[in-house]
């Protein structure tokens, strides 16, 4: 059996805490609002909260960028209402995890308000700048929120380098005054009793070099991706944060990184050099289809190409590195939407099966908020209902020079947009779903009379209760969590399914990723004890509807 370790046992929720709970009804989520509902959390079984970031922001990106990393967003509450949280969290004996982003910071950060002021400002090489080339940006690069990744700035004559909008200026790691900084001010929160780092982008601190990228058929912009990403220097910083603050406490620590899986052994060896996990991004990107429009698109995720990818990481990693299993986040939309089915005949059925197909595989399960009520996407009509920075440059790129079709780019933002995973957490059928009393920041899904956590609380049946059980049997049956993983019917076209096995244990999962019966060709695998299933009768032979069934032999 692999070493144990309680990061491994464990199932992280995540908490985006603009949209989680408002107590105080400036249609804002909060801290206070996310103590307020710590006990429902337990009752789920969770054992970690991850807080997206809560730091002071001009919220550009929704607090991804941060302009001061030792403080709370006035927004969110203060450091004695985080110091409440913290010990509340503890005192139910779950842990709390922090979102570290450093790759770059807030244009609006005292260092790069300094760092713009002038050529020879001490704070001037904190972060990356660079003179022009015939009038135009350094090199051909693109940021991931479209556009050049390069922002002009008159008052020196020089550009910065930004992989994400202009105002998330990237921090020059290179700069040992950097790494102290932010070591410095990662090993203070650890002393505060924070258990854990979710790490943005933390692929992309190591730049090695600014040479032009690929451009990509019909694209705008060339990519920084062999220049920026996964880089040796990356690792070496990453050792180096190991070294000096992360092996002085017992954290769990996920990169959000992606990249092959042969990076992903790289970062999450289990020989404890670098982080405890990674989040992968190639199942999530299966829907993207590889044109110059990256991520915009309506393609339809196949069974055949997410179970490809999602066997490929469990296989290529048990054993030498850790898993961290998921489908959605607050930059992906409603795992239920996406891979599902989110019409009301299905959705229940649908979202219990991919919680399923997910909690019992190798690797630590994330949940993301309201995931475990089958929250839904929100289809906004109107792009003047959205909120993310994301989706109004790709329309500026994209619609502004007239290379897609507005109608097109709103049917990509409806299904794609990280928007329908932000949208207010549906507690009940009062008013905005018990979510503010106030307004909120972005509109409430109508359809929280129906999806919401005080009816799942009181319904056995529901997508809540379902996700109590898959926790609670994670935390029954160690084959859950260090079994191997072997792969069946990979070439089912109807049926993902897999087994786990250990000590002479099996567990049997089997999945019916269609609306329609699919046979099941399994005969020794299910002859054991039905251990969970979202179905109250199994037909021997065949597997219905999204049907999700779990075999303990
Ligand atoms: C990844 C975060 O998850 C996302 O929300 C953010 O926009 C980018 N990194 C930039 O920080």
């Amino acid at each position: 059996m692999e070493t144990r370790a309680w990061w491994k046992e464990a199932v992280v929720y995540q908490i985006y805490p603009r949209s989680f709970a408002d107590s105080n009804g400036d249609g804002i989520g909060d801290l206070n609002g996310i103590t307020q509902h710590l006990d429902y959390l337990k009752d789920l079984g969770v054992d970690v909260i991850w807080i997206s970031p809560f730091y002071p922001s001009p919220n550009y990106d929704n607090g991804y960028d941060i302009s001061d990393y030792r403080g709370i967003n006035p927004e969110f509450g203060t450091m004695e209402d985080f110091d409440r949280l913290l010990s509340e969290v503890h005192a139910r004996g779950m842990k709390m995890v922090i979102d570290l982003v450093v790759n770059h910071s807030s244009s609006e950060h005292p260092f790069f308000i300094e760092s713009r002021k002038s050529r020879d400002n001490p704070y001037r090489d904190w972060y990356i700048w660079k003179d022009g080339k015939n009038g135009n940006p350094p090199n051909n690069w693109g940021s991931c929120f479209s556009g050049s990744a390069w922002q002009y700035d008159e008052a020196t004559d020089q550009y910065y380098l930004h992989l994400f909008a202009p105002q998330q200026p990237d921090l020059n790691w290179a700069n040992p005054k950097v790494r102290d900084a932010v070591f410095d001010m990662m090993t203070w929160w650890c002393d505060k009793g924070i258990d854990g780092y979710r790490m943005d982008v933390i692929g992309m601190i190591g730049k090695e070099n600014f040479d032009d990228g690929p451009v990509a058929p019909g694209g705008l912009y060339g990519s920084f991706e062999s220049s920026c990403q996964h880089t040796q220097t990356t690792h070496r910083y990453i050792r180096e944060m190991r070294e000096r603050v992360l092996d002085r406490y017992d954290l769990l620590t996920v990169g959000e990184a992606g990249g092959t899986v042969e990076q992903a052994v790289r970062y999450a060896s289990l020989d404890g050099k670098e982080l405890n996990m990674i989040f992968s991004f190639e199942h999530n990107d299966a829907l993207n289809d590889g044109t110059a429009l990256g991520k915009w698109s309506d393609h339809q995720a196949q069974l055949q190409e997410v179970r490809e990818i999602l066997n490929r990481w469990q296989t290529a990693l048990i054993g030498k590195a850790w898993n961290s299993v998921y489908l959605s986040n607050h930059d992906q939309p409603r795992q239920v939407s996406r891979y599902g089915n989110d019409g009301p005949l299905y959705r229940v059925r649908s979202a219990k099966m991919l919680a399923t197909l997910i909690h019992l595989m190798h690797g630590t399960p994330y949940i993301y908020n309201g995931e475990e009520l089958g929250m839904t996407n929100i289809y906004f009509t109107d792009l003047e209902q959205y909120r993310d920075v994301e989706v109004f440059n790709a329309w500026k790129q994209w619609v502004g020079s007239g290379l897609v079709h507005p109608e097109d780019m709103m049917r990509y933002f409806a299904k794609i947009s990280r928007d329908n995973a932000r949208t207010p957490m549906q507690w009940d059928t009062t008013k905005h779903a018990g979510f503010t009393t106030g307004t909120p920041w972005i509109e409430v899904n109508r359809n929280y009379l129906e999806i919401n956590a005080a009816d799942e609380v009181r319904d056995p049946d529901s997508v809540y209760h379902y996700y109590r059980k898959l926790i609670a049997l994670r935390h029954e049956q160690k084959v859950v969590v260090y079994g191997s993983f072997v792969p069946l019917l990979e070439d089912d076209p109807m049926v993902y399914a897999y087994c786990r096995e250990l000590d002479g244990k099996q567990m049997t999962v089997l999945c019916n990723w269609t609306q329609k019966t699919a046979p099941c060709t399994l005969k020794d695998e299910t002859a054991g004890e039905i251990v969970l299933s979202n179905y109250a009768l199994h037909q021997p032979g065949v597997l219905q509807p999204y049907e999700a069934i779990v075999f303990l032999n």
